[in-house]
């Protein structure tokens, strides 16, 4: 599954009850390389498995961050994998903006928070279960709309915004990171358009064959950590295990 790592290696799912994030406990959960897979979500993981620990608290605050420290008590984590992220949000009048004056400083910084600032703020909080000298593979899912470089149609600012905030956050630990842990791999990840909550909306123009299962996803993803070594900390990949510019 994952060469990179021990066998009944420890992982930690950000996300854990959202479209992808599911997916993946559920994949690695499949494979027996995979010792003890640490849930967290908002709410509780079901149905409860002897080597899923469910941690239900919101990581978008200090007390949740705080909480999953605590739980997590400084042991070594080989796969932390980070599937939260937010790209419209009903209760919150969230949407993403097609132009200027749809701009709203509330709704940048929401999506700012939760999908840059939190997943920052999560490595700050965990940094003694990852750095050491244990292998570490430190994925977060990113999305290829978060490259300048590849911005051709505009649009999405928050979202697209926040996911470059996202990988210049994850490029930047890693940095530091590869001097506190020399096995550590920080990787930015792009699922592709997953059949999700979070995409559902915006599913009417991506034909089918375009459309990924969450299943599909999560494996290809594993396919594409076990690719990498530590030369690769600090870069950005799609589902296909092709590099994205940043
Ligand atoms: N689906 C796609 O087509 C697609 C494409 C490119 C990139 N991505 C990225 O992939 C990641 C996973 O997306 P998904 O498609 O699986 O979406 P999803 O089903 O909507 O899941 C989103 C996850 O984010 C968490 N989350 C959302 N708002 C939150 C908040 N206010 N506070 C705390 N947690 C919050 C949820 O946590 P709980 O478990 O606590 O509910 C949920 O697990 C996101 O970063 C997304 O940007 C997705």
């Amino acid at each position: 599954m994952l060469p990179y790592l021990p066998e009944k290696f420890t992982a930690v799912v950000i996300g854990a009850n959202g479209g992808i994030g599911n997916a993946m406990v559920n994949t690695l959960l499949a494979n027996s390389q995979v010792g003890t897979i640490i849930a967290v979500s908002r709410s509780s993981f079901l149905p409860t498995r002897p080597n899923v620990e469910s941690v239900a608290v919101d990581v978008s605050t200090s007390t949740g961050r705080e909480a999953l420290a605590q739980h997590l008590d400084g042991r070594p984590v080989h796969l932390f994998f980070n599937a939260m992220g937010i790209l419209h949000d009903t209760a919150s009048s969230i949407q993403p903006e097609k132009r200027l004056e749809q701009l709203n400083e509330t709704s940048i910084a929401h999506v700012m928070h939760i999908n840059a600032v939190t997943p920052a703020l999560l490595l700050s909080s965990l940094k003694p279960c990852l750095q050491g000298k244990h292998p570490t593979i430190i994925a977060s899912l990113s999305a290829r709309v978060g490259s300048i470089g590849d911005n051709g149609y505009g649009g999405w600012y928050s979202y697209r915004a926040s996911k470059a905030a996202h990988n210049m956050l994850m490029k930047t630990a890693a940095i530091e990171l590869s001097r506190l842990n020399k096995q550590s791999i920080v990787l930015c990840l792009h699922p592709g358009t997953t059949d999700t909550a979070l995409s559902e909306p915006f599913q009417a123009r991506v034909p089918s064959e375009k459309l990924f299962n969450p299943t599909f996803v999560a494996e290809q993803l594993i396919s594409v950590m076990a690719k990498r070594t530590p030369e690769d900390t600090g870069s950005f990949w799609d589902w296909a295990g092709e590099p994205i510019e940043w």
